[in-house]
């Protein structure tokens, strides 16, 4: 049937709006909540938002070594819900031409750090010229440099079963409890995490009527490219994916050292960020049991590749579901586990630390530059 057409015609002076084009770029090395963060902050600014990630080319020659590979940080880019586009291997040094104009954005953002090129001037110095330039806040608390910092702390001696934090050694305690890495040897708990932030990430959504709930639960530790992979699967089960996230007393109780690299909060902020989880549990029991159930009206309860632990009682965490034959196992397809992402930092802790201290003192002596010609010379 032809659709009626609305009786209240346009008039032929009203224009569309023009849509606003935002550009961000940068190496999104670890994908992180901090990263999400000034994504989400880049799309309220506009409409339509397209985001720029750097080659494992481009950074090694200006950084070191990223963690994730370039494919790996393609794709949880695309996963997070405020992007609209990916430009893959963006350009390390961008312009207005190279980047703005032939992405037809309107203006670019960055975090309120300092960004300077090999010669020392202002990354978007041009974009700033051409008022084309929007600030964004940057997120205190974290950044790829100190979730390198937090793996650096964890020798092979804190893979073992038996590992717990007071096998980590006197020498590696000094190094927590310094500097910009300085955390709790434990889940390094000791950032805010607000209701306001939760409030931002969150979809405020519930399932709709005859939406098709799926549960599933675990540590999510680092949100990696096995999480995402694996999450999309989950959400292909369903319409309205639930995630239950461990507390970091659990997570500890099973991995042991000084799992999670990132504590509770942190975790849930990056599961929100992604595009395929409708809602989270911050602080999920380890067995799924019948009140979580039919308080989430779950359909059908997911795990993926890894093994299933026991709970402290040695019975299966997935008891209940598959007594009531609504449990199932996905595949992700993915072999990266929060380990293996661990591994990478251990075997190449050199090149990664000595990236770090670079970086830091890059940052200090940036920050020291900016104070001094600002005149303030009090400290
Ligand atoms: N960003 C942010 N808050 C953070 C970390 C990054 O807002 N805590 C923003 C940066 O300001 C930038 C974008 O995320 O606009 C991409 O940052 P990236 O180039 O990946 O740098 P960092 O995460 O700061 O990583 P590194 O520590 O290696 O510089
Ligand atoms: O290990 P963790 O608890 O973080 O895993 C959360 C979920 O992601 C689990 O169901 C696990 O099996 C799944 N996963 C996966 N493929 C990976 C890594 C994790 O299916 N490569």
């Amino acid at each position: 049937m032809p659709k009626r057409r609305s009786s209240i015609a346009k008039s032929p002076t009203s224009k569309k709006r023009k849509e606003i084009r935002v550009w961000a770029d940068g190496c999104y090395d670890m994908v992180h909540y901090g990263h999400a963060n000034s994504l989400r902050q880049g799309k309220a600014l506009g409409d339509y938002l397209v985001v720029g990630v750097h080659s494992d080319e481009d950074i090694m020659k200006n950084k070191g070594p990223p963690v994730y590979t370039e494919q790996e940080r393609y794709r949880i880019v695309r996963a997070i819900k405020w992007v609209d586009e990916v430009v893959e291997a963006s350009p390390y040094l961008p312009t207005p031409e190279n980047t703005l104009d032939k992405h037809n954005c309107d203006f670019c953002i960055h975090g309120a750090d300092i960004s300077t090129t090999p010669d020392g001037t202002d990354t978007y110095g041009a974009q700033k010229a051409a008022g084309r330039y929007r600030e964004i806040e940057r997120t205190q608390g974290v950044s790829t440099t100190d979730l390198v910092g937090r793996m650096l702390l964890m020798t092979k001696q804190h893979h073992s079963k038996e590992g717990d934090i007071s096998k980590i050694n006197s020498s590696q305690l000094i190094e927590i409890g310094q500097g910009p890495c300085a955390r709790s040897p434990y889940t390094g708990v000791t950032h805010f995490s607000t209701s306001n932030r939760i409030q931002q990430f969150s979809n405020g959504k519930v399932p709709a009527p005859g939406d098709r709930v799926v549960y599933t639960a675990g540590a999510f530790d680092l949100c990696h490219i096995g999480h995402v992979d694996f999450l999309e699967k989950a959400r292909e089960q369903g319409d309205f994916l639930v995630v239950g996230i461990l507390t970091d007393l659990e997570v500890n109780r099973y991995k042991g050292s000084n799992h999670p690299i990132m504590n509770l909060q942190e975790r849930a902020l990056s599961l929100l960020a992604l595009k395929y989880v409708s809602e989270v549990v911050i602080g999920a029991p380890y067995s799924v049991t019948d009140e979580l159930l039919e308080y989430f009206k779950v359909d059908v309860v997911v795990h993926g590749n890894s093994e299933i632990i026991p709970d402290v009682n040695g019975k299966d965490p997935y008891e209940v579901p598959k007594k009531r034959g609504i449990f199932k196992c996905v595949s992700s397809g993915s072999k990266v586990t929060t380990s293996s992402i661990i591994d990478r930092i251990i075997e190449n802790r050199l090149k990664f630390s000595s990236r770090n201290t670079v970086k830091q003192e890059k940052e200090i002596r940036e920050i020291q530059e900016a104070h001094s010609s600002s005149g303030n010379t009090n400290d």
